[in-house]
């Protein structure tokens, strides 16, 4: 790959034609892997995250076993809360935990001061460790988490399924809100900003639990630090942006930003897109629930998307959200080579 001739998942990402689909995974390394249990029999999750050898070693997993088209850095959209002093930790079996959730104005302001290079170093030396690896055999993607769903995370403490604490916050603290998620969008922004000056080719930005707003409250509340990020992003790199549950809230997200908009299975992607518009590019969609089927039944979802999408440019191939864990790794593998082989015919 060079700078003439960009990767087909970048030629994707700004619309140019490709021949082929590319097609990479969200949440593509994890437990579903039996490579990722034994390193993670080895180490703790935020250990694995911190050893730059051991997280490009996961990084490339995915890639080797699965025939992806691109590479997505191993670590998370939460490393960022841990150096605010909020007592993150990752608890077996039960997701993320923060020990002191941020509920009133004084625990916004409890906040320590961070500035990313000093606190989250080992992220950015994962990204050229991995850059060196690949040797541009496919392209790398760096993330983070947008303000909406970061917050989500201090304010309720952990995985939420109502976000009560967080619309009640939004509510009642007007001011208060405003300036935690200005505060997580600069954060935001200089970790992006951070990964793509260490090297990573394009960025996924995760709000992933925006789909529980109204339209009205992502306008007011949302939207406006989500751009903010997006236009202090580095130029000329693919953007994606994602969310869940997103359908009501797809012309507001591209408002706010993004090259590419990523899709959940909720919406049909071929409604989805014209409802964007042609200037974005779009990810998704098919259920990470359709993995656990027969590979009858996983060729049949995959292709019945492919026929939705038609050949349309400017399609990367998802799946609507993370890889679930009781998935086999051949349904995977399976799934890759079907969506390269129906997408070249
Ligand atoms: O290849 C990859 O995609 C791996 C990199 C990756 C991880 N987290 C590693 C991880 C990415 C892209 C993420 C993003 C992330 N993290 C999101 C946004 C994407 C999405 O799914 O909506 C969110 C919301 C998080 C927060 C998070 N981290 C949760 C809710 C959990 C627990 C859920 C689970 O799957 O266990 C994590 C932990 C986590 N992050 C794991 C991995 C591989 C599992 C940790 C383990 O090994 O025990």
């Amino acid at each position: 790959m060079n700078a003439a001739r960009p990767a087909p998942f970048l030629q994707a990402c700004h619309r140019f034609a490709t021949a082929f689909t590319p097609v990479w995974l969200m949440r593509q390394a994890g437990r579903y892997m039996p490579e990722y249990r034994a390193m993670r029999a080895r180490h703790g999750f935020l250990e694995l995250c911190k050893n730059p050898e051991a997280a490009a070693e996961v990084t490339l997993q995915p890639v080797d076993r699965l025939g992806v088209d691109a590479a997505i850095l191993f670590a998370d959209i939460l490393l960022v809360l841990e150096p605010l002093g909020v007592g993150l930790e990752f608890t077996r079996g039960e997701g993320p935990h923060i020990a002191h959730p941020v509920r009133n104005a004084e625990d916004v302001a409890r906040l320590h001061p961070m500035a990313v290079d000093e606190s989250l170093p080992f992220v950015f030396e994962t990204v050229r460790v991995v850059r060196k690896a690949l040797a541009d055999r496919v392209p790398l993607i760096g993330f983070a988490g947008a303000p909406f769903t970061l917050a989500s995370y201090l304010i309720e403490g952990g995985p939420s399924r109502e976000f009560l604490r967080t619309k009640r916050f939004m509510r009642d603290e007007p001011a208060t809100w405003h300036a935690l998620m200005s505060r997580l969008g600069d954060i935001t922004t200089a970790y992006v900003n951070g990964q793509i000056a260490a090297g990573v080719q394009a960025v996924q930005l995760f709000d992933s639990w925006v789909g529980t707003l109204s339209p009205a409250d992502y306008r007011d509340h949302v939207l406006p630090h989500s751009r903010a990020v997006f236009q202090r992003l580095v130029p000329d790199v693919p953007v994606i942006h994602f969310g869940t549950g997103t359908a009501g809230l797809l012309p507001l997200m591209k408002a706010a930003g993004g090259d590419v908009i990523g899709l959940d299975w909720r919406v049909e992607i071929g409604s989805a897109w014209e409802c964007l518009g042609p200037e974005v590019a779009v990810q998704g969609n098919l259920d990470p629930a359709v993995l656990l089927a027969s590979l009858g039944e996983i060729r049949r979802g995959a292709k019945e998307l492919l026929d939705a999408v038609g050949g349309r440019p400017g399609h990367i191939f998802n799946l609507g959200h993370g890889v679930h864990q009781e998935t086999p790794v051949d349904h995977v593998v399976a799934l890759v080579d079907m969506v390269h082989e129906l997408s070249s015919r």
